[in-house]
């Protein structure tokens, strides 16, 4: 996708949902931006990604691609870098909290997190997880926990993994006002309940994945992202829904991908999923440079007279 001419452009869309955003009527807080210049036509983007633009990319038969983030710096580079959705992943339990799977990480734990990537991000859509344990018990339940997660994290959006079962859940969470992605396949969540991690959706087993979806957006889910699905039964379910689709290792028929960042940037060791493209050797160029700091402090090169007041 041609960063410079985006394919989700607010201007001259056929959707009236799509229109041009109204300034904020009560004062827009002191973290926001100075108005940018007004660009070309053909080149413009949204000031902010809101759901409305996923959906018309779905609509369009455009992509956009999401990451996820932890903190800052990452944050704010992704979000340069034009990625339109950043999740604040349960994966952070297994890449920023040393955990061996996405189970043991709270609510507490990710709302700084979150709180970080929302304050950092000027343009992206911030989409929080909903960890293992806060909202499985009651729709209750997790209203109280998206709850926080926009008020607290200042997230725009939660993710919840699950399939059908969880569409009176979706639903009570959208009436309260708190926009829902919805997780289907591979649910990591639930890896000891799936036996591992394994491929979801295969054969007849697809048309589990396409009812999953359905009832998920029917309940008001505003997309729907696939996880180790075969690329068929993604298509399938992708041609099912309205709202747009997000895949990890589902092929290309959704409209988003999705990549830890990690994993896209090199920064994690170790074996990588078949669905994974490193874009760069982060963990390379980190051990080279602590390794000639180290060896400079070592030596006396560092500090320099340059570094010395
Ligand atoms: O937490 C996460 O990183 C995720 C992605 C695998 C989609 O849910």
């Amino acid at each position: 996708m041609a960063h410079y001419a985006h394919p989700m452009a607010s201007s001259n869309s056929s959707d009236s949902s799509a229109s041009a955003e109204v300034p904020a009527p009560y004062g827009s807080g002191p973290g926001t931006p100075a108005a940018a210049p007004v660009p070309a036509p053909g080149e413009r983007k949204p000031a902010k990604v809101r759901i409305h633009h996923l959906q018309q990319a779905k609509r369009d038969g455009t992509k956009f691609a999401m990451l996820t983030a932890y903190e800052q710096y990452t944050a704010e580079i992704f979000d340069a870098a034009g990625i339109e959705v950043l999740l604040v992943g349960d994966s952070a339990s297994n890449n920023v909290f040393g955990n061996e799977t996405s189970l043991p990480v709270t609510v507490d734990e990710l709302l700084p997190l979150c709180r970080a990537v929302a304050r950092s991000a000027k343009r992206a859509l911030v989409v929080a997880d909903l960890p293992f344990g806060s909202y499985e018990v009651s729709a209750e339940q997790a209203v109280g926990a998206g709850v926080r997660f926009l008020k607290e994290g200042l997230a725009h959006a939660v993710k919840i993994e699950g399939g059908k079962y969880y569409a009176p859940t979706v639903r009570a969470m959208v009436q309260a006002g708190i926009p829902v992605m919805a997780h289907i396949g591979f649910t990591p969540q639930s890896e000891h309940a799936l036996g591992g991690y394994r491929v979801q959706g295969r054969g007849d087993d697809a048309q589990r994945l396409i009812d999953d979806a359905v009832a998920l957006a029917d309940a008001g889910a505003f997309c729907v992202l696939m996880e180790m699905v075969p690329a068929e039964t993604a298509a399938a379910v992708d041609a099912a829904v309205s709202v747009p689709t997000v895949g990890i290792g589902a092929g290309k028929a959704t409209t988003g991908q999705v990549l830890v960042w990690q994993d896209m940037a090199g920064l994690r060791g170790g074996r990588m999923a078949k669905f994974v493209k490193q874009y760069a050797d982060l963990r390379s160029t980190l051990l080279d440079a602590a390794t000639a700091y180290g060896e400079d402090v070592r030596s006396g090169q560092f500090p320099g007279q340059e570094h010395t007041f």
